[in-house]
């Protein structure tokens, strides 16, 4: 395969899918500015790469908080140069914004109900999800305008199709992440910077290990009910979703390609039930 040769802004980059992303645009002749909150997995990850063969630097910043991504930006464009490719990967659900039940009942079912969560919990996953995938495009994208071959792909989920029990927050930010990748392509068009996400299915990983596996590690139920109505009949696994990414990062293959939401999901969004 060609390589990209680009310098590829990844958040969540210490994260299990975006890790495998990282590894892989590595391999591709890739310059990586890996960006995550913790310093020690990000070194560990950079090691990795280095070792390979690859080049990486690390950045330790919150998505949420201007300051540390500016503070990142100024490095990384004395490290590396401007962005060319922004992977928006930092994201994933918060127990404070989930219910205890699927459904409703009042007086059963486990805590808490829909009822009892905070705008503080909601917050979190909204701040995360959708401002923590807004906040890099508005920091990164400005090195991209009008310099050929750049994009953005942000991580929403099968949650923005139809919404998930359990998980009202994530599905209402995952929902606003595809809306605002569909914006943001219309918006950046005129300056030639494309605009793509992708919708994983379901892959498991450390944001979701709470709900797909019970307390001794087997399959919670509602992983059952996953694998029921996912056609291909399993979870997805990480290296999966690399196609994916290569055709949307490479403009040879995806130049005429902006404001579309791809899914990666053994065939779940396809699927009606019946
Ligand atoms: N695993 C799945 O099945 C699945 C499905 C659909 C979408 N996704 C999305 O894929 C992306 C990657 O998630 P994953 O499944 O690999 O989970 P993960 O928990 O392994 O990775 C998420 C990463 O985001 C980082 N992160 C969390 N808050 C952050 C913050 N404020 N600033 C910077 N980094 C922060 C975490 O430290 C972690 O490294 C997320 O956006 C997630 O919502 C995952």
């Amino acid at each position: 395969m060609t390589q990209l040769n680009k310098t590829v802004v990844l958040t969540g980059a210490t994260g299990v899918l975006c890790s495998e992303f990282a590894r892989f645009l590595a391999r591709s002749g890739c310059r990586l500015a890996l960006v995550a909150r913790s310093g020690e997995k990000l070194a560990a990850l950079r090691e990795e790469i280095a070792a390979a063969g690859g080049v990486a630097f690390c950045y330790a910043a919150d998505v949420t908080n201007k300051e540390q991504l500016l503070a990142a930006h100024r490095q990384i464009v004395q490290d590396l140069g401007p962005c060319e490719v922004l992977i928006n990967g930092a994201g994933g659900n918060h127990p404070a914004a989930t219910t205890g039940s699927e459904a409703y009942r009042p007086g059963e079912g486990a805590a808490p109900t829909f009822f009892d969560l905070t705008r503080a919990g909601f917050s979190q996953v909204f701040d995360l999800n959708l401002w923590g995938t807004v906040l890099p495009c508005q920091i990164f994208a400005p090195d991209m305008a009008e310099r050929p071959g750049c994009s953005i792909v942000n991580i929403s989920s099968m949650a923005a199709f139809s919404p998930l029990t359990k998980t009202p927050a994530y599905c209402a930010a995952k929902a606003g992440v595809s809306n605002f990748t569909q914006w943001l392509a219309v918006h950046l068009a005129p300056c030639g910077v494309r605009v793509n996400a992708i919708a994983p299915g379901f892959f498991l990983t450390r944001q979701n290990r709470e709900l797909l596996l019970g307390p001794d590690g087997t399959p919670a139920p509602r992983t059952a009910k996953i694998l029921a109505h996912t056609p291909m009949g399993r979870l997805g696994r990480p290296e999966e979703l690399l196609g994916a990414l290569r055709f949307l990062v490479d403009e040879r293959l995806s130049g005429f390609v902006t404001g579309c939401v791809l899914p990666v999901d053994g065939g779940f969004s396809a699927y009606s039930g019946v």
